[in-house]
């Protein structure tokens, strides 16, 4: 099963220590608001935002959306396609974003900009890993987990071909692995 990983990049117990630093940082800031909706982005973000929310003190709702990007012609538009939508309206909520990781921030930034045009109170992002190496368009995050290098890294909610998504920390793919995905951008035709 781990044939194809190289190394763990962040530990479980890095990434629990630092989880409920996040936490308290969000329970202080949200203090004073009302409650707070979680919006974790499908699949990525599951395990993390179940650690998360549970390391928030204030009272918390979920919801859950799901998007892939389309294809490579069109990918650097950072257009992405949604392939579940909120439950509900966010109008006039306080809105957290839950991602695993920025890459090129494409993805984030079209998340952003489609839920601000939904008028919610406020909305602001949490995001596990940041490779800012990557990027192609700014995004501003809220709460980083960790800034990490410009490797495909799999684990604690993360896939590579819908793998490795249980692993408690977070690896390091073998670079060989990778290379083959990256070249062919299969991973813009992925959800999330
Ligand atoms: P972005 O739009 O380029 O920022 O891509 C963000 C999405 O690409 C993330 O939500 C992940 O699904 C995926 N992604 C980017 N880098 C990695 C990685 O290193 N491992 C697994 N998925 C990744």
């Amino acid at each position: 099963m781990h044939s194809d990983l190289d190394r763990i990049l962040v530990s479980s117990w890095e990434i629990q220590a630092r989880v409920i630093e996040l936490g308290r940082a969000i329970s202080e800031d949200y203090a004073n608001t009302g409650q707070l909706l979680t919006v974790g982005i499908l699949k990525g973000s599951t395990i993390f935002m179940a650690d998360l929310v549970r390391a928030i003190t204030v009272p918390v709702s979920f919801d859950f959306m799901a998007v892939a990007s389309y294809g490579q012609s069109s990918s650097s538009s950072g257009v992405v396609r949604i392939l579940k939508d909120l439950d509900q309206t966010i109008e006039g909520r306080d809105v957290l974003l839950i991602e695993d990781i920025v890459d090129t921030g494409l993805t984030l930034n079209y998340l952003l900009e489609t839920l601000r045009t939904r008028n919610p109170a406020s909305l602001r992002v949490c995001v596990l890993l940041d490779k800012p190496d990557r990027r192609k368009v700014e995004v501003s995050v809220d709460y980083l987990g960790f800034e990490i290098p410009d490797e495909f890294v799999v684990g604690y909610g993360l896939d590579y071909n819908e793998l490795y998504r249980n692993l408690a920390d977070v690896w390091v793919l073998k670079p060989g692995v990778y290379g083959k995905k990256r070249n062919s951008e299969s991973r813009s035709q992925n959800s999330e």
